[in-house]
């Protein structure tokens, strides 16, 4: 039976993957005509698949668990060992409502408001800079506003290193050899500030306050109701900090998107909110950063033919699935209003995951990133006038994973709107 879904023929995908990046499952599906395929890659047999049927499938929880997902190089970087990302049934769930509760409406709004007042402070020191590169500036901002939301104490020269250390464990996940271990030497210094901060609050030495990420996992307790031990508390309070740094990058892209696509630039200062929205999703939508994400197989099924046998490792391929001609009109298209008519498909948009967050692995933070989003394209749009140098690089790569515009987007001659 299995004979019928496409093998890739190679020994090993591993280089092909390197070489082809955030296009490598697409264009498998595309040559073979298929929703998935099998490869190899790094010696272990895998199963890719994509599109809206794919993601329905993935985000089954009789059907897929992420117990022995994830690889250990990712838990030491990008994700934390041990941390929800790995977790499956009641630990999961349990984690997961914390994190459902931070990021509640009253979450992100206690966010969005912080965004608006360091991003309006930041345009003042921008008018005095020669040169802004927009993803260093947002990566700092974002730090102070996710310490600051969290309850972390956090020093003002110490923001730019540690914003730093955040992104190089994002921009681990990908990466073999320096920028590897870069990610985890960022990771090694995170976690050992941020164990020291709960081991603070639990000591008495620190306030935290009662309902901030803060309090919360230093005082959480896992379903057989013990304590987090201190390091892992903080693998989970990192994953809010790290994450609202990487919005970076989703800021980086809106502005590649509004200096690509100036006709917008009109319709974000007149049409309001909703026109913000639609253009923070298709940002989401159409720049590449997640590029897949991987499960593996609890209970053995069938699908499109193909036996999925228990313990197979499977990855869903997020970035094709956004670009997906069957799910998306011109795909390859930047068209912010193609989500006037969105139909709130959770398995078809799924820039931080599929499916509905509070039930599976799908990303609790979508909310506060495009309300982040939202503040900075006001913010170029009606806050600032700028010039866009000609001496940078705004291309990216679909090869290096992950990505954003190389030059980080140059600003030139801010000034504030009066
Ligand atoms: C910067 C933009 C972001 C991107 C591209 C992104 C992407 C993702 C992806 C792909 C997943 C995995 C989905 C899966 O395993 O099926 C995820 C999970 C997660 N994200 Fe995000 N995310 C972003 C922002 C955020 C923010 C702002 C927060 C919190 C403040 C956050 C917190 C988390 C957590 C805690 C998980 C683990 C969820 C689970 O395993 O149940 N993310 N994200």
């Amino acid at each position: 039976m299995n004979g019928e879904v496409p093998k890739d023929h190679s020994i090993d995908n591993s280089l092909a993957l390197m070489q082809e990046g955030y296009e490598f499952i697409g264009n498998r599906c595309k040559k073979y005509g298929a929703d998935l395929f099998e490869a190899r890659l790094l010696g272990q047999k895998v199963v890719c698949m994509t599109g809206e049927e794919a993601a329905r499938i993935f985000y089954d929880n009789d059907k897929f668990q992420r117990k022995g997902a994830a690889p250990k190089r990712v838990q030491k970087t990008l994700f934390g060992v041990n941390a929800v990302q790995t977790k499956d049934g009641a630990v999961h769930q349990s984690r997961k409502m914390l994190f459902m509760a931070l990021l509640s409406p009253e979450g992100v709004a206690e966010v969005r408001k912080l965004a608006e007042t360091y991003f309006r402070e930041a345009a003042s020191k921008w008018e005095t800079m020669d040169r802004v590169v927009l993803f260093e500036e947002a990566e700092e901002i974002l730090c102070k506003i996710a310490c600051e939301w969290a309850g972390v104490p956090l020093k003002e020269d110490e923001a730019k290193e540690r914003a730093e250390d955040f992104t190089a464990m994002v921009d681990a996940f990908g990466a073999v050899g320096r920028r590897h271990w870069k990610g985890r030497r960022a990771r090694t210094r995170a976690e050992e500030w941020i164990t020291e901060v709960i081991e603070n609050v639990r000591a008495g030495e620190l306030a935290a306050r009662e309902g901030s990420a803060l309090h919360s996992w230093s005082v959480y307790r896992d379903p057989d109701g013990q304590p987090l031990d201190a390091k892992m508390a903080a693998v989970e309070l990192i994953n809010v900090l790290r994450p609202i740094v990487a919005i970076a990058t989703f800021i980086s892209f809106s502005a590649l998107a509004l200096h690509e696509h100036p006709e917008c630039k009109e319709k974000l200062r007149t049409e309001g909110d909703e026109y913000r929205e639609w253009f923070s999703e298709e940002v989401r939508r159409f720049y590449p950063f997640g590029p897949f994400v991987g499960a593996r197989v609890k209970n053995a099924f069938t699908w499109h033919g193909y036996n999925f046998e228990e313990g197979q490792l499977v990855l869903l391929d997020m970035y094709g699935t956004n670009h997906d001609y069957r799910l998306w009109e011109f795909p390859d298209q930047f068209h912010p209003e193609r989500f006037r008519d969105w139909d709130g498909n959770l398995f078809k948009f799924i820039p931080q995951g599929g499916g509905d967050p509070a039930k599976g692995h799908r990303c609790p933070g979508e909310g506060v990133t495009v309300e982040v989003m939202k503040v900075c394209l006001d913010l170029l749009v009606n806050g600032i006038t700028y010039e866009v140098p000609e001496e940078q690089d705004l291309s990216y790569s679909l090869v290096r994973m992950p990505t954003r515009p190389e030059s980080g987007f140059i600003m030139a001659n801010v000034k504030r709107v009066q």
